[in-house]
């Protein structure tokens, strides 16, 4: 195994105030956060900064008052970039005319609107906060729809129990706090195992979940046509990829539509919403399902998305850093290449998101690659778990910097692979 070496930098040994935060938050919140995400177990301390105070464009400064520049955007939920000015202002506009109201609010109607010509492929919609309502109210769409109980799965879809009775089962149903029935109800299916993923599509299936920008547009119209012949609702769970891939998502870029689609991060530059869209007779199913949520309309989130739908339609490209992640991947793949790593270590994911892997460790997390790559951005003071994920607001000096500490990461690892196969 090839190991990145890890240097703490001498300009970034020790950020005290991040590991005096980390005890305190520790004792009231267990795990520092109630976002798993944002983990100070995914961080290293005294090398990664774990409480930020404030942002704006692709920098934020943590407790120690160190900037950093940002290369996760907040898990991607703000592509705009921190504190975008103009969605700044309309969610000052809108706080300053009432955030909630005892009515629908006019904007619900309007924010409709533009997403359904945005997604012409679709008829109706419902809003609610978190990925998780999203997906959850799809797989209840479903099963309302099919009168079908049986929901298969293919990664993380969210907090819902038929979502983590996929991802988590090897947990057992107590630990996770489920019904051994719930486990029962999901079959989970890895991303990559296509054949048993068609295979598993039978009769008795109300959804299929997948993410579709984790696999090939060929295996994606497989499970289309799949999920339509047995009777199944195909559900997209694009929470994540819906900005990040494209104007239409991954269904857009590969022309291939499913019954229901859910969207969320970066619908309004970090403010909680999440929609999903769907045919009117699906899309319908929430109402007997009782599928509803009192913030689910809050105002401030809809002019905030509204503010983002305009930037937007302005944009000549999208999204506006295509290009530059290209080429972060290309560089880093002809470097791996030119340091004959690149049988040991691999360039996953798209210009969405992108990360460093050693090839066939079991878990992303404990990868040794992804532990070294985060301390030698760091030392660059570039803030990454791991993953690379940019944003409008990434400038070509931001990028730059970026291909500079991603080539110095790579030349160390080929030195100590180097030194490795001496020893
Ligand atoms: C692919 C995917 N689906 C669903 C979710 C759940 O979204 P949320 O955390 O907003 O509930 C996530 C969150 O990371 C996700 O990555």
């Amino acid at each position: 195994m090839t190991q990145l070496p890890s240097p703490v930098g001498a300009s970034r040994t020790a950020l005290p105030e991040s590991s005096a935060w980390l005890r305190r938050a520790g004792q009231r919140i267990p795990g520092g956060t109630s976002t798993i995400a944002k983990t100070p177990a995914r961080l290293i301390e005294g090398v990664s900064p774990l409480c930020a105070v404030r942002a704006a464009g692709s920098r934020f400064v943590d407790v120690d008052g160190h900037e950093w520049l940002d290369c996760e955007m907040a898990m991607g939920t703000t592509p705009w970039g921190h504190a975008r000015g103009e969605v700044v202002q309309a969610i000052i506009r809108q706080a300053t005319l009432g955030s909630s109201f005892s009515t629908p609010h006019h904007s619900e109607l309007e924010l409709a609107d533009l997403l359904l010509a945005r997604f012409p492929h679709f008829e109706s919609l419902r809003f609610l906060k978190s990925g998780a309502d999203a997906m959850n109210a799809a797989v209840r769409i479903a099963r309302a729809a099919t009168g079908r109980h049986r929901v298969i799965t293919t990664e993380y879809h969210g907090a819902a129990d038929w979502s983590v009775a996929g991802k988590y089962h090897a947990s057992g149903a107590q630990r996770l706090g489920l019904t051994p029935r719930a486990l029962d109800e999901t079959v989970h299916v890895p991303v990559g195992d296509h054949s048993r993923l068609l295979d598993a599509v039978s009769g008795d299936i109300a959804a299929v979940v997948i993410c579709p920008n984790n696999w090939s547009p060929g295996q994606v119209a497989a499970v289309r046509q799949r999920a339509t012949s047995q009777g199944a609702v195909l559900i997209f769970d694009e929470i994540t990829s819906g900005m990040r891939i494209g104007r239409q998502a991954t269904a857009g870029r590969y022309g291939i539509w499913p019954d229901l689609l859910c969207i969320s991060k970066g619908l309004t530059n970090g403010l909680p919403l999440s929609v999903v869209l769907g045919s009117r007779t699906l899309v319908e199913k929430t109402l007997g399902a009782q599928i509803t949520s009192a913030h689910a309309t809050e105002a401030v989130s809809v002019a905030a998305a509204i503010a983002c739908e305009g930037l937007l339609a302005a944009a000549p490209h999208w999204p506006s850093w295509e290009d530059s992640a290209q080429r972060l991947i290309g560089t880093a793949r002809d470097r791996l290449a030119g340091a004959g790593l690149h049988d040991t270590v691999a360039v996953t994911g798209d210009y969405a998101s992108f990360a460093l892997a050693t090839r066939a460790w079991p878990d992303f997390w404990t990868d040794p690659v992804r532990e070294a790559l985060v301390r030698s951005f760091a030392q660059e003071s570039i803030f990454t778990k791991g993953y690379i994920v940019l944003s409008d607001a990434h400038t070509e000096a931001d990028i730059e910097r970026i291909e500079h500490a991603l080539v110095a990461s790579i030349e160390l690892a080929a030195n100590q692979n180097h030194h490795q196969r001496q020893d």
